[in-house]
């Protein structure tokens, strides 16, 4: 397996869904570490005030809006299932696993296309102050999902995502897909009680490895398709990255009947998790630049209308 990977997801099962919240606004966070001042400008432009011009402070509102009346048809968005059957065999293709109304590659791609926009109307003086709602949505969005997408069980349909996947881990019974998003960054982070205080020294020294090129794999290599122009390609191909992931290892491993945490499992998972949640960061902060700059011709590949048929499993 080339890439370690993994991080945080959106169905939430678990009653503890600060954790959800606080590892995407880490993410957030990092990212943030990484822009550049022109962009930083763009974005205070965008976002409501509130926001006080963060992307980490922003980064959680999509978990919260899916779960309105309101924004109930984003739901969807926040994963892409495939077809497959890990561990035996894995792969994700857009045209099968993208099901009617969006997964997370169409919503990155529309949504990043919308951003263009309203970059242009930031450069243009018409959006100041975060006045236009579907600029703001489409910033926060794409700010959500480019963390998701990094996530091997955003990117796998058995078990719808490993929520039905019953597991055990640290003496609680839960499923595989909270393991993944939260129990998993927790117990590497090293706290016992998971809260955004305690996440911030381990995100902070995630920034310090990024920024030394220190890990398995170079951030060079992270960085292979990251043109907002293609965004379906590109989402794509992170999407292969995350699900590659659930055959290499998520799926692999013999963990029944066992605590995953005491198991080995959690440790094994530790470096995937600590690559996936760094890519993630990076990535965004780099596709942000990139549109700031300004650098776009969007190619023609369609994500209007996704045909595929996944099976969709609501679990909220
Ligand atoms: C807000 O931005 C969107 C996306 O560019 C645009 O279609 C819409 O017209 C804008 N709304 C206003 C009120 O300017
Ligand atoms: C998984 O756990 C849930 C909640 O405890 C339970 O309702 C469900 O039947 C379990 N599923 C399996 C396949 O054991
Ligand atoms: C989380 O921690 C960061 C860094 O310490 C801080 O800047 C941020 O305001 C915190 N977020 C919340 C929601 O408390
Ligand atoms: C549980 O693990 C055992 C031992 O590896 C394996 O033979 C069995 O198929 C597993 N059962 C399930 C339901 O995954
Ligand atoms: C694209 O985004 C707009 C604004 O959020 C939304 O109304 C539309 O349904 C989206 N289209 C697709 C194909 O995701």
């Amino acid at each position: 397996m080339k890439f370690p990977g993994i991080v945080f997801g959106s169905l939430l099962l678990y009653t503890a869904s600060a954790w959800n919240t606080d590892v995407h606004q880490q993410i957030g966070f990092m990212a943030e570490e990484f822009l550049t001042p022109y962009t930083i400008g763009v974005i205070r432009n965008i976002l409501e005030p509130w926001y006080q011009g963060s992307i980490g402070r922003a980064a959680a509102w999509a978990d919260r809006y899916a779960h309105t009346a309101e924004g109930r048809f984003s739901y969807q968005w926040h994963w892409i299932d495939s077809e497959d059957t890990p561990p035996t065999s894995c792969n994700v293709e857009y045209k099968r696993d993208c099901s009617k109304g969006g997964c997370v590659v169409s919503a990155i791609a529309n949504q990043t296309s919308i951003l263009h926009e309203c970059i242009q109307q930031v450069k243009d003086g018409s959006l100041t102050g975060g006045s236009n709602t579907t600029c703001s949505q489409a910033l926060k969005w794409v700010t959500h999902f480019l963390g998701d997408i990094t996530q091997p069980l955003h990117s796998s349909g058995i078990a719808a995502g490993g929520n039905m996947f019953n597991v055990t881990f640290a003496g609680h019974a839960t499923e595989l897909h909270a393991v993944w998003d939260g129990f998993i960054p927790h117990a590497d982070a090293g706290v016992l009680r998971f809260s955004n205080s305690s996440l911030s020294p381990f995100m902070a020294a995630l920034v310090d490895r990024i920024r030394a090129n220190a890990f398995a794999e170079p951030t060079t290599s992270w960085l292979q398709c990251i043109n907002p122009a293609t965004p379906v390609t590109c989402a794509m191909a992170w999407a292969a990255e995350s699900n590659a992931w659930t055959c290499s290892y998520v799926y692999k491993q013999v963990y029944n009947n066992t605590d995953l945490l005491d198991s080995g499992y959690a440790q094994g998972a530790f470096p995937i998790i600590e690559l996936q949640i760094s890519k993630a960061a990076l990535r965004l902060a780099t596709w942000l630049n990139t549109l700031a700059l300004g650098h776009y011709e969007r190619d023609g590949q369609d994500f209007e209308d996704p045909i595929g048929n996944a099976q969709q499993v609501l679990v909220s």
